[in-house]
């Protein structure tokens, strides 16, 4: 049996490609202890993705497990051994703005916990591919000092700049610029992961991505920005932007076509490689052209309010270039643009505000078997039951 393993496979990149893996005909086996809940509060909790996999997806395992618990996951990996071929890798701390609150367990979960599981697939499943989801944060504020012109709706790129076309490559420095602690605990994993494929022979593959997003995504103020605004037009919540006039500009790559970029990776891998892995010029948009969109499409209008402090290290521009990939792996495409993107996402709030609104389904959002801190796991009792 072909068994597949995905860290974080509760949050949006996770569960997305649990679902592909399982429809590809793999054992497919998830990681994750909801630490999103302890990072993000009760309401960015993933427990409702969990158990929705563990309800629908056939031969689900999920274990409710730490990914720095060496023993938990050397365990894991032992149980299902060279029967693992494909290990994906998306369980972190994903904020800049709370990885400053916690260093430690910032830099333990993001880059001890990498290093915890490329040793466990070294030691267990040599011949596995792993993929990694890295962040465009290793580029610092690097892309900060890119010529940057002012319009009315955005920052673009000085039209004459070799990244105006395509966007930013992965031959951008990541050296002697501001990261935030989020960006160094993702660069130390991100090094990691190459090295791992340069110095023991490993397929290990980086990608670096820009703002990932979709209909399974538990946006929240610190994390998710598309998401989280959406939700913030579906429920009338105010919502603040902070800085650069609201012009700030990213590149937002749809779940679907990330994890199929895997899915490419997978079937004819290579050894320690790194990609920017982003919307593009495909699919991309400023602050205020998003909340334009999102009003457009939920037909609701945002209460929105503006303040002038920019996110410490915040990108005023960045758009990935995905040449290099589309170069490896040119059968691969787009299967999303922004519109059908926002689109999934204002459904998918809609269906869980309708979900919560049932008659005790508060139980779907608050896992009631959740504990503050990090728990000692066994094993057996980690693996939750998918009857
Ligand atoms: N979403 C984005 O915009 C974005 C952008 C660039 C890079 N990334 C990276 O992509 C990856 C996936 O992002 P996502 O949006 O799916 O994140 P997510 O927060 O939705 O999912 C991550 C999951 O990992 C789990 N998790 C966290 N720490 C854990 C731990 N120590 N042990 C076990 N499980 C743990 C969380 O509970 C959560 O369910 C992350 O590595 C993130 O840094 C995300």
């Amino acid at each position: 049996m072909k068994v597949a393993v995905i860290t974080g496979s509760a949050g949006l990149i996770g569960a997305e490609a649990v679902d592909f893996w399982a429809a590809q005909g793999f054992l497919t086996v998830g990681i994750d202890n909801d630490l999103r809940r302890y990072f993000f509060g009760p309401e960015a909790s993933t427990a409702w993705s969990r158990r929705r996999l563990v309800k629908t997806v056939p031969g689900y395992r999920h274990y409710s497990v730490d990914i720095r618990d060496r023993k938990a996951i050397l365990g894991i990996f032992a149980e299902y051994s060279s029967d693992i071929r494909f290990v994906l890798h998306t369980a972190a701390q994903p904020s800049h703005d709370w990885a400053a609150r916690e260093p430690l367990t910032d830099f333990s979960v993001n880059a001890e916990g990498t290093l915890v599981l490329l040793e466990a697939t070294r030691r267990h499943c040599p011949e596995a591919v792993f993929v990694f989801t890295s962040t465009n944060k290793v580029y610092g504020d690097a892309p900060n000092r890119l010529p940057l012109v002012e319009l009315a709706t955005r920052w673009e790129l000085d039209p004459t700049h070799p990244y105006a076309e395509r966007g930013i490559d992965e031959c951008l420095s990541v050296d002697q610029c501001k990261h935030s602690l989020f960006g160094a605990s993702k660069l130390a994993a991100d090094v990691l992961v190459q090295e791992y494929g340069r110095y023991f022979g490993l397929k290990t593959g980086v990608f670096r991505g820009g703002c990932l997003t979709g209909g399974g995504h538990s946006g929240t103020e610190l994390h998710g920005f598309l998401s989280y605004l959406m939700r913030c037009c579906v429920e009338g919540r105010p919502y603040t932007v902070f800085g650069y006039r609201g012009k700030q500009v990213r590149d937002n790559i749809h779940s679907g076509d990330l994890v199929n970029m895997f899915w490419h990776f997978y079937q004819n891998p290579r050894v320690g490689e790194v990609y920017n892995a982003g919307g593009s010029r495909h699919s991309h948009c400023s602050m205020l052209e998003a909340i334009a969109l999102c009003e457009e499409i939920s037909g609701n209008k945002l209460n929105w309010n503006y303040t002038d402090t920019n996110r410490i290290g915040d990108h005023i521009w960045y758009v990935s270039d995905v040449s290099k990939f589309r170069s490896h792996y040119p059968d691969w495409s787009y299967r999303y643009d922004l519109p059908a993107t926002l689109a999934q996402i204002c459904q998918g709030w809609r269906q869980r505000r309708e979900a919560a609104s049932r008659p005790g389904a508060q139980a779907a959002f608050v896992p009631s078997e959740w504990t503050e801190g990090f728990p000692a796991v066994n094993l057996q009792e980690s693996l939750v039951a998918s009857s």
